[in-house]
């Protein structure tokens, strides 16, 4: 089965071709063809993602990344086809909010013969709606000119995925293969990203509670403001990451002392946006050194990985989980990578960890795809997945 996936939840434009032989959760998949846009530079003078512009970018990028990672696929054949009048109506309909995509979306497929895709999945949510919108509204047109059954997936669902696949041999040289693990459940998934901090017991595949959450900011958006407000670009996660290494690498003295928020709150809950206040008190009216950033960095750091590691290891005692699974863009964080592997190899040997190569920590589409062969008999035919698909900026794991 050929799945051509499509992420368009915040500031990453993807697209990948990924065939999967079997049934998912025993399936091998191999990445055909994946392409990826980053809007970081141009959202970084606004100091965070600029919907509007977001949108704009999306629409623009969408059908040339289409057309990459479906030729780095070699599923591209050139031909020079006519669009009925009547599918030139409805596509110029349900496009009408992005004029530029349709005529991008009657070149692409008129310039190709329709490619061996056997289903479109998409991210529904959660993420921002309007940039949400770009990608379904893609994806039901693609959908109804190569008549393709569409899924709409759940990104934080993606996230977990691609946590857990391991690469195996490859038939093909040049192409990536994975396979998911036989995981043991119940497993315990930590989410933390830009938007969300959140803890997901899994009874088993596909299966969610809820069980925790910020109660305020992400550790992303944690990550991010302080970041904006020492002067750093966005997005600050990576930025504070490397600042932070100098800090630890020069052992530097404390710089500020941070709180530790929740920590005896006797749940499963978050809070972030003390620490930002925090830090606004604690830098006000001072002129930050080079070192005085790396030691920031380097407490800021330590303080949300204490708290992390507190209180995951709260929600697998809890839990009686046998798997942890982190995912989410700060999964990419070198220190929050080392310090889980060491903690959780230690005090828990018999358990599982599972963390994504750093290259799928942050959005990606090849997530998107894995996550619509998991759903796959949600399938929606064009028809339906016109009417029914809606971008949901707060669709839950729950109802994945
Ligand atoms: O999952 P993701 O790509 O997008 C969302 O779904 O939100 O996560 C993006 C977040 C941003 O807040 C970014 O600062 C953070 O992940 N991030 C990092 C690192 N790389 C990205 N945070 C800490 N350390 C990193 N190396
Ligand atoms: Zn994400």
């Amino acid at each position: 089965m050929n799945i051509f996936s499509i992420e368009t939840s915040a500031d990453e434009t993807a697209v990948s071709i990924v065939s999967a032989d079997g049934d998912f959760p025993h399936a091998t998949y191999s990445i055909l063809g994946n392409a990826l846009y980053s809007q970081i530079k141009i959202h970084e003078e606004y100091g965070g993602i600029f919907p509007s512009v977001a949108k704009r970018e999306h629409a623009r990028i969408l059908p040339p990344l289409a057309e990459t990672a479906l030729k780095e696929a070699s599923l591209l054949t050139e031909c020079s086809m006519e669009l009925t009048q009547e599918k030139t109506e409805v596509l110029r309909e349900l496009l009408y909010r992005e004029p530029d995509m349709t005529e991008a979306v009657i070149e692409l497929v008129t310039s190709y013969e329709k490619p061996p895709i056997d289903i479109i999945a998409v991210t529904s949510g959660p993420g921002l709606e309007p940039t949400l919108w770009v990608g379904v509204n893609f994806a039901k047109a693609l959908s109804l000119i190569w008549d393709i059954p569409v899924v709409p997936v759940n990104h934080m669902e993606g996230h977990i995925l691609v946590s857990t696949i391991q690469e195996v041999e490859s038939q093909k040289s040049k192409v990536k293969s994975y396979e998911i693990p036989q995981v043991e459940f119940p497993a315990l998934a930590l989410l933390i990203s830009g938007g969300h901090t959140e803890f997901d017991l899994m009874s088993d595949w596909t299966n969610y509670e809820r069980i925790g959450q910020t109660r305020d900011d992400a550790v992303g958006e944690a990550f991010d403001k302080v970041a904006r407000m020492m002067g750093l670009p966005y997005p600050g996660g990576p930025e504070i990451s490397r600042l932070a290494a100098g800090g630890r690498q020069q052992d530097l003295p404390e710089f500020l002392s941070l709180p530790r928020p929740m920590l005896d709150s006797g749940d499963l809950d978050f809070s972030f946006s003390g620490l930002k206040t925090a830090v606004r008190y604690g830098i006000a009216g001072k002129e930050l050194s080079e070192t005085d950033t790396q030691a920031l960095a380097r407490d800021l750091e330590d303080a949300i990985v204490d708290v992390l590691i507190k209180k995951t290891t709260k929600a697998i005692e809890q839990s009686g989980a046998q798997s942890l699974i982190i995912g989410g863009g700060v999964s990419a964080s070198t220190r929050i990578r080392e310090v889980f592997k060491d903690h959780f190899a230690r005090e828990y040997p018999d358990l599982t960890l599972y963390i994504p190569e750093r290259a799928h920590s942050t959005d990606n589409a090849i997530m998107i795809a894995l996550a619509g062969h998991a759903r796959v008999d949600t399938a929606l035919t064009p028809e339906a997945a016109r009417n029914e698909i809606r971008a949901d900026g707060n669709r839950a794991l729950s109802d994945a």
